[in-house]
């Protein structure tokens, strides 16, 4: 029989956030009830239909079919489109309180809740898996945290997405979700008497997510999967970050202007272009020949990128300084742990951005492949993203219209070659999963010939 836990709590507790590390700890499927809702009133609204017209809202079911996918992070996909960022914002989320107060809408979704239970070992989170959809639960948890402290996580959230709400307005907001989940007649929100309640005001995503594991694994005797020691832990990123419009418009003006002064400069020639996903918080995994290399890569990107640049590198002239910070570069001192730069490396990917590596580290006079280090596959294997992998190819050094390639490769995600954890084994299976896919990049044309 597959193991239930129900995670229930008002809305901004960072159920979602949470959940997901635990079940990746754990080796179990997370499964978001809420985006299921979100998906519902993101039709709705699509169609005209206003989220508080019950009658209007129940005729539109049968022209729904949601699904959830795991690609790496869980995917929903409304009639075959996936919609998983489209569904986070302001006006959805309370469209979703208000579709999820209809019972057809709340029955529609049951079935769909219970059968993936039934089939996986979960971790589903809501407002009423414990009491309603999953009553049987092995273990049942209630998240919750006082209003002010949700109101001010989503108001930093919010503000680094460039969104205008003030405090004043967030707090707002939640409060009225939290009155609508909980005075609904139909399956409110409630602590189900069986449920541990977890409160994470005072505590740190880590320690909430340390906490969780541990209720779980009391509960069930089931250890963590790997046994083996975990560098650091999983933490999908969500990819909800976006940037602003205005900022995506200057960046891909200018991304134009100097794709077109590089193409007047040097004979440069892109291959696999198709490769580069169309929204960000990927890592692009680069062989590295020159200074110039994260500006050839992000000439074909649609988001901006950040990468990691030796703090010398700062300090050159006033151009070129401007050049690489333009094109996020972001300094890393010597001194600095790994750790901390991982971490950075994580909030880029979260913000929306790309991330660009090169795992070799060091920069490759004869244009050959070399070693790569582990820091490209830890940071993958903690985001459990994309990785891109880039070629980058001219003989010599680079110069006035030196014939330069660019080659952009098929993306992995570390999932699919079996990597859902941060021990030694995998981490060192997907660097060289990654070396591999660069080194076929960068030798192409000596193998066609
Ligand atoms: O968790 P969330 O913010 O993504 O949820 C969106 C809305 O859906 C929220 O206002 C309450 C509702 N919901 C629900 O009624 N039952 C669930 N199991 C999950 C969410």
């Amino acid at each position: 029989m597959s193991i239930n836990v129900a995670l229930d709590g008002p809305s901004g507790a960072g159920k979602s956030t949470i959940a997901k590390m635990a079940a990746a700890r754990l080796g179990f499927v997370y499964v978001d009830t809420g985006a299921m809702y979100r998906t519902i009133a993101y039709y709705v609204i699509g169609k005209g239909i206003s989220p508080d017209d019950s009658e209007a809202v129940k005729a539109a079911l049968p022209e729904i079919n949601i699904e959830l996918k795991n690609e790496g992070t869980q995917q929903v996909f409304l009639n075959g489109e996936n919609v998983s960022d489209l569904i986070r914002t302001p006006e959805i989320s309370m469209g979703a309180s208000k579709v999820s107060a209809i019972p057809e809408v709340r029955a529609f979704l049951l079935g769909l809740q219970k059968d993936i239970a039934a089939k996986n070992d979960i971790i589903m989170d809501g407002r009423d898996i414990g009491t309603v959809v999953l009553p049987d639960a092995q273990v049942k948890i209630f998240l919750t945290a006082s209003a002010e402290e949700r109101a001010n996580r989503r108001f930093k959230e919010l503000q680094e997405k460039g969104d205008p709400s003030t405090y004043e307005e967030v707090l707002a907001d939640i409060n009225q979700r939290d009155y609508n989940d909980t005075h609904r007649d139909i399956a409110p929100l409630k602590q189900a008497e069986d449920a541990v309640l977890v409160d994470s005001s005072a505590l740190t995503l880590e320690e909430t997510a340390e906490e969780i594991v541990k209720v779980i694994t009391e509960k069930t005797g089931k250890k963590k999967e790997r046994r083996v020691r975990e560098l650091m832990p999983v933490r999908p990123i969500t990819k909800t970050h976006r940037l602003t419009h205005i900022k995506m418009f200057l960046y891909t003006f200018l991304r134009f202007i100097v794709l077109g002064l590089y193409h007047l400069f040097y004979d440069i020639s892109f291959e696999g272009t198709e490769n580069v996903p169309k929204d960000g918080g990927n890592v692009f995994a680069s062989n590295h020949r020159s200074y110039q290399d994260p500006v050839f890569i992000a000439l074909h990107t649609r988001v901006p990128i950040s990468y990691m640049a030796k703090e010398e590198l700062f300090k050159h002239n006033i151009f070129f300084t401007g050049l690489i910070k333009f094109f996020g570069a972001f300094p890393v001192s010597r001194g600095k742990g790994d750790t901390a730069v991982i971490d950075t490396s994580i909030e880029k990917l979260e913000k929306g951005r790309n991330l660009v590596i090169f795992p070799e580290g060091t920069r490759s006079k004869d244009g050959k492949v070399g070693p790569g280090k582990t820091g490209v596959a830890l940071v993958a294997a903690v985001a459990q993203t994309k990785i891109v992998p880039v070629g980058i190819v001219f003989e010599g050094k680079l110069a006035f219209r030196k014939k330069v390639t660019v080659r952009y490769g098929k993306p992995l995600t570390p999932a699919e070659i079996g990597v859902k954890g941060t021990d030694p084994r995998s981490l060192k299976k997907l660097k060289l999963r990654i070396m591999e896919d660069i080194t076929g990049l960068v030798e192409k044309d000596v193998n066609e010939v």
